[in-house]
């Protein structure tokens, strides 16, 4: 099959807004404020920027290389560079994308829930409580749960049949920009609560003393999941792109993006939290039990609730898309699959793992299990593959590809790669120095935390 076949952006910035899709998510949204606002803010936001200097940029434009290099899926692009030896990443990659979108999915669908509700006005006169038990509910609903995953999943399929620039790309090029414009929107009404003075506080003003060696652990493992790294999603969609360019420009677009958004997001939360002084006592849930019961108080709250939901949702299916595309793309490539069926294929088998991760929610304690996404916490299907992926896999992921390119791949090669396009003041030298000693050293030592750590406990 030659290359043709396979798709390609249509443009120069078709690649950087599909990868800004799959980086922008439920981890810049829901999951970024959660964990930030657990882990008191500052001292953490302040690691979690290194990390995405220190480890994210420099692994980004690896995986970027190997694709476009490559111009080939994970495995294929790992076997062609590294041999059969190394084809073993790319595998890691399509099995932790399949399990990672299985239970993303469950999330993206509670969105979708969401936003029907907040169309209807269902939240209007509930209490803090009354919302708090409407989620609880909801959770533990078996049929919603398959319901909501099964149609988000459906979705996702939809798009990825169409193709590369006719589906992926067209689709993020629509989306991308309206959700940049909702979150506007959202600002400037959040801003005029009156915390946002507290929320830029709480954000920027860093506090030493309230940093665990924990909470370093978090913004490592969230670096790799914010960022879309450690799986190939990035490889994938490199290998899209074409030549002239620029790697190390693209790195730096998508991840300032991606982290401007993240940011946002909490300066969207936080001030509506800080003004109504809500303490959300189950962090996890601020986006599903919080946020609602704000919406309702404040003016124009039924218009920007809907909006809201609508955002997050869209936010997820960029980011679902290319989680399925590691899945197909391989299919596709090695086994010269057609991509209608690769796609109905392994989404059916996606969306019937992922059946586990939507029913754990309900076979356990309810509300009580609002946690179900804490780190720490493995009960529960979901519960496991989350720390699995989260904790093990991408970064094992990721710390292995730093290691490829670091030290494996021929200088020539990568001088190559990365000189072709516009430069910028992040220099070859830079980039090859953080990938062979600062990405990898960082990521090892994590990795090597998290097993003392589990020993310890
Ligand atoms: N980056 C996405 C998010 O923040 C999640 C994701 C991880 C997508 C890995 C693809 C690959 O929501």
């Amino acid at each position: 099959m030659s290359n043709n076949d396979r798709g390609s952006w249509s443009s120069r910035f078709g690649f950087v807004v599909a990868a800004a899709g799959s980086a922008i998510g439920l981890g810049n949204i829901w999951k970024f404020p959660y964990i930030t606002y657990e882990n008191d803010g500052g001292a953490f936001v302040l690691v979690y920027l290194l990390c995405i200097v220190a480890i994210g940029i420099p692994i980004m434009t690896a995986e970027m290389l190997i694709g476009r290099k490559t111009q080939k899926n994970a495995v294929g692009a790992f076997k062609e560079l590294g041999g059969n030896k190394w084809k073993i990443v790319g595998g890691l990659g399509v099995v932790t994308g399949f399990v990672l979108l299985s239970y993303y999915s469950v999330i993206a669908g509670w969105t979708l829930e969401y936003f029907f509700k907040s169309v209807s006005g269902s939240f209007n006169g509930l209490s803090e409580q009354e919302v708090g038990n409407q989620f609880g509910t909801f959770v533990t609903n078996p049929f919603k749960q398959v319901f909501w995953h099964g149609l988000f999943m459906s979705l996702t399929v939809f798009v990825i049949m169409g193709g590369v620039a006719k589906g992926i790309e067209r689709v993020t090029k629509i989306l991308m920009p309206v959700l940049l414009g909702i979150f506007v929107i959202l600002l400037i009404q959040s801003l005029q609560t009156g915390g946002a003075g507290k929320a830029l506080t709480f954000l920027f003003r860093p506090n030493f003393s309230e940093l665990t060696f924990d909470s370093v652990l978090e913004a490592v493992g969230h670096s790799f999941f914010t960022l879309s790294l450690g799986m190939g999603t990035i490889i994938t969609y490199g290998s899209y792109m074409r030549k002239g360019d620029s790697l190390p420009k693209s790195a730096l677009i998508v991840s300032g993006l991606d982290t401007c958004i993240a940011m946002v997001a909490c300066m969207v939360i936080y001030p509506i939290i800080f003004s109504f002084d809500l303490v959300p006592t189950k962090s996890a849930g601020i986006l599903f039990t919080t946020l609602p019961v704000i919406f309702v108080k404040m003016p124009g709250g039924t218009f920007f609730a809907p909006l809201f939901f609508a955002l997050v949702a869209f936010a997820a299916l960029t980011s679902t898309i290319s989680l399925l595309e590691v899945v197909v793309s391989y299919f596709v490539d090695e086994f010269k699959w057609e991509r209608k069926k690769a796609t109905a294929g392994t989404g059916f088998l996606i969306f019937m793992l992922g059946i586990l991760s939507a029913l754990s929610n309900g076979a356990h304690q309810g509300l009580s299990n609002l946690n179900i996404i804490g780190k720490t916490s493995t009960v529960g299907f979901f519960n496991t593959f989350d720390y699995l992926v989260s904790n093990w896999m991408l970064p094992i992921g990721g710390l292995l590809i730093a290691v490829f390119v670091g030290w494996i791949l021929q200088s020539s090669v990568k001088e190559e790669e990365f000189h072709d396009g516009e430069q910028t003041f992040f220099k070859y030298n830079h980039w090859n120095f953080l990938l062979r000693f600062v990405s990898p050293v960082a990521v090892a030592i994590i990795i090597i935390a998290v097993i003392f750590g589990r020993e310890f406990q």
